[in-house]
């Protein structure tokens, strides 16, 4: 696992440098389920992505976290309502981590 997540990282890190990513995680976003759930400024079912984003600010392996979490679901971070899995990619799940990180 840590094998193919380095590079995937790495990609990541490079992509992140670019605007042009912000644009299209964004739309990726709009494209999945998430704003079903998730608004960038407001608690709705899940959390705000801002609030999100500063809990985990700083925090190392942040972004692989995260991304496990979109992709495979979580709960009992926020509160009682689980997420459940989503229909994205492990390399789209890394994007949105990665963009969700960059809230402020
Ligand atoms: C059916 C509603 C629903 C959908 C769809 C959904 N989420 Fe969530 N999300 C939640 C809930 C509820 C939580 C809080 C879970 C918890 O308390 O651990 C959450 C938590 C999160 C977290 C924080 C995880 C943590 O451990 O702190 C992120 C990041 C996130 N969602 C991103 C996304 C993205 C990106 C998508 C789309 C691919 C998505 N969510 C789709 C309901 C949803």
């Amino acid at each position: 696992m840590k094998k193919v997540l380095i590079p995937l990282l790495a990609l990541g890190g490079a992509l992140s440098l670019q605007p042009a990513l912000a644009q299209d995680a964004e739309a990726l976003f709009k494209s999945k389920p998430c704003a079903a759930c998730h608004n960038i400024d407001t608690k709705m079912v899940g959390p705000a992505l801002k609030d999100v984003a500063a809990k985990y600010a700083g925090q190392e392996g942040a972004t692989e976290l995260l991304a496990g979490r979109i992709k495979n679901g979580t709960q009992g971070t926020w509160g009682p309502m689980p997420m459940p899995p989503n229909p994205v990619t492990e390399e789209e799940a890394k994007i949105l981590a990665e963009w969700v990180l960059t809230l402020k």
